[in-house]
């Protein structure tokens, strides 16, 4: 028996969708602790692929149960969506539960949060409601679950306390029937959620604890204010879930080789420049759909998604960046001023000259690493701005959140490169620093470690950690030394069976 839990370390999207599928194989329980459906992976179905932002990926494994504890936040409508989508494929009805005690994202914090971000006083949300329904719940305005079930009075009480607080033009008697209605469809699926997980552990059963985002959007350690409202870390096991986190036995924190943000929010080593970034990517979509833009920004937000994830998932760069990216070293002394003889005429032409030429070259890489990962956003099918792999912020990670083993995502994107880099401190105004700057991101300068690059196709086709191109192998022994914890498991395709397993942990 035992209770594993996998979380992310960078701003979410690290890729812990694949090993909670792993892992899952060996659970009876697969639970989320917190978030809400701000949370999106990918799961495949036959040849159709499926977001779920609610339910854990878990569900893809029939043995187990799947549950959210009381730390997630629910809209119920969004809920009964994602079950009806997966009807057919997984039955959901005996193996799904709920905490009766998780709050409820009601429709005055869906507008409130999308009016935010419209007035741009936001943080780059996912516009789902998550923040204002964790200020209601502080605000002890809040509505949970259960609320509707036993007690409908205190939530009506709640309801029109958020119509208060956040002027919505709404009737609160219109919100709470449509509310309690969706809680209805769903009563059979509420529980315990704690009790469950404490009675399977004492039973001797496996629970495998699937985290949402990452440790660098958690409100208290991360980048605020640009950050999510419940803790993705171990913190919030305690908090989401209700027991003890000493029983938690293994910690994996899931790190993606290729570093990459969405939302807003400080990104010491981002590489791409947004706003080209996004200019390129518009332009290859509206090119293949055959449309303007203006014809693009007259669809609705919902279209708009639909249509950039299509061209997302096709994207290709023009030729000047594999150009680029074969002439990395050269291109490197260009843009630093050192003598490159013969100097390709192609080189200089693309990377231009005066001092925007860094910020042009990285942009490339950026971009390159962007097309090679496929970083778009599961949900919107915008691109995702990527950098290199932060060391520092990962210490922190593993330092705060007593993660005891890594698993390292994507490693084959960052591949076919003279070298790589690793951010090993920050050089601040007056001094250079080894610890996570807190207070002085903004203007923190990386200090980069360079590292022999590797052949993708060779660390695809590596099925044990000696098959892996030195490169690759001393990458990651470089960031098990810098953070003092071992990498367990290392993705090395986007296939389901594509990962080099060096320890499972439900085998401890
Ligand atoms: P919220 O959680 O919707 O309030 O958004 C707060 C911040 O967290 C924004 O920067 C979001 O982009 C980011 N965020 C929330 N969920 C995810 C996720 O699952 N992956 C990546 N970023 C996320």
């Amino acid at each position: 028996m035992s209770i594993v839990a996998v979380i992310g370390t960078q701003w979410g999207d690290e890729g812990k969708g694949k090993v909670v599928d792993r892992y899952g194989q060996q659970a009876h329980w697969v639970v989320r602790y917190q978030g809400g459906n701000n949370a999106g992976h990918t799961i495949v179905v036959g040849n159709e692929k499926k977001i779920l932002h609610l339910i854990p990926s878990g569900a893809m494994h029939p043995q187990a149960g799947v549950a959210l504890g009381q730390g997630v936040v629910i809209s119920p409508e969004a809920l009964i969506q994602e079950i009806e989508s997966l009807s057919g494929v997984y039955t959901l009805e005996s193996r799904l539960k709920v905490d009766l005690r998780a709050h409820v994202v009601t429709p005055m914090q869906i507008a409130a949060d999308i009016q935010r971000e419209q007035r741009g006083s936001g943080v780059g949300s996912t516009r789902n409601g998550i923040g204002p329904c964790h200020e209601d719940r502080a605000g002890k305005r809040g509505v949970r679950c259960g609320d509707f079930l036993f007690n409908p009075e205190q939530a009506r009480r709640q309801l029109e306390k958020q119509i208060e607080h956040w002027s919505y033009a709404g009737s609160g008697e219109q919100v709470f029937m449509e509310l309690a209605g969706f809680i209805r469809k769903l009563e059979k699926i509420f529980a315990n959620v704690t009790d469950l997980v404490l009675d399977a552990y004492q039973q001797g059963k496996n629970i495998l604890l699937e985290g949402a985002q990452g440790h660098l959007l958690d409100p208290d350690f991360g980048t605020y204010p640009h950050v999510t409202s419940s803790n993705p870390g171990i913190a919030g096991i305690a908090a989401g879930l209700g027991i003890d986190p000493r029983l938690v036995s293994h910690v994996t924190g899931v790190v993606k080789a290729v570093m990459t943000r969405v939302g807003d929010g400080a990104f010491p080593s981002q590489l791409v420049q947004e706003r080209w970034q996004k200019e390129e990517v518009m332009k290859f979509i509206y090119e293949k759909e055959g449309i303007t833009a203006e014809e693009f920004e007259a669809h609705d937000s919902k279209t708009q998604n639909v249509i950039r994830k299509k061209w997302a998932a096709q994207f290709s760069l023009p030729e000047d960046y594999a150009y680029v990216m074969q002439h990395l070293s050269d291109a490197e002394k260009y843009v630093q001023g050192q003598t490159v003889d013969p100097l390709p005429e192609r080189l200089a032409t693309i990377l231009g000259s005066g001092e925007r030429k860094q910020t042009r070259l990285n942009h490339l890489l950026g971009m390159y690493f962007m097309a090679a990962a496929g970083e778009f956003g599961a949900t919107t099918g915008r691109p995702r701005r990527t950098g290199w792999l932060d060391l520092v912020a990962l210490k922190d990670a593993v330092e705060k959140n007593g993660i005891n083993g890594l698993a390292i995502t994507k490693l084959d994107c960052l591949g076919d490169l003279p070298e790589v880099k690793v951010v090993v401190g920050y050089s601040l105004e007056d001094q250079t620093v080894s610890k996570f700057p807190e207070f002085r991101l903004q203007g923190a300068i990386p200090v980069y470690e360079c590292l022999s690059g590797w052949d993708s196709r060779a660390v695809t086709r590596a099925s044990i950690f000696v098959e892996l191109p030195g490169g690759a192998q001393s990458y990651v022994r470089r960031i098990e030394d810098f953070v003092h914890c071992p990498v367990h498991i290392i993705g090395t395709g986007p296939g389901r069976n594509q990962a080099i397993e060096l320890h499972h942990p439900f085998s401890f």
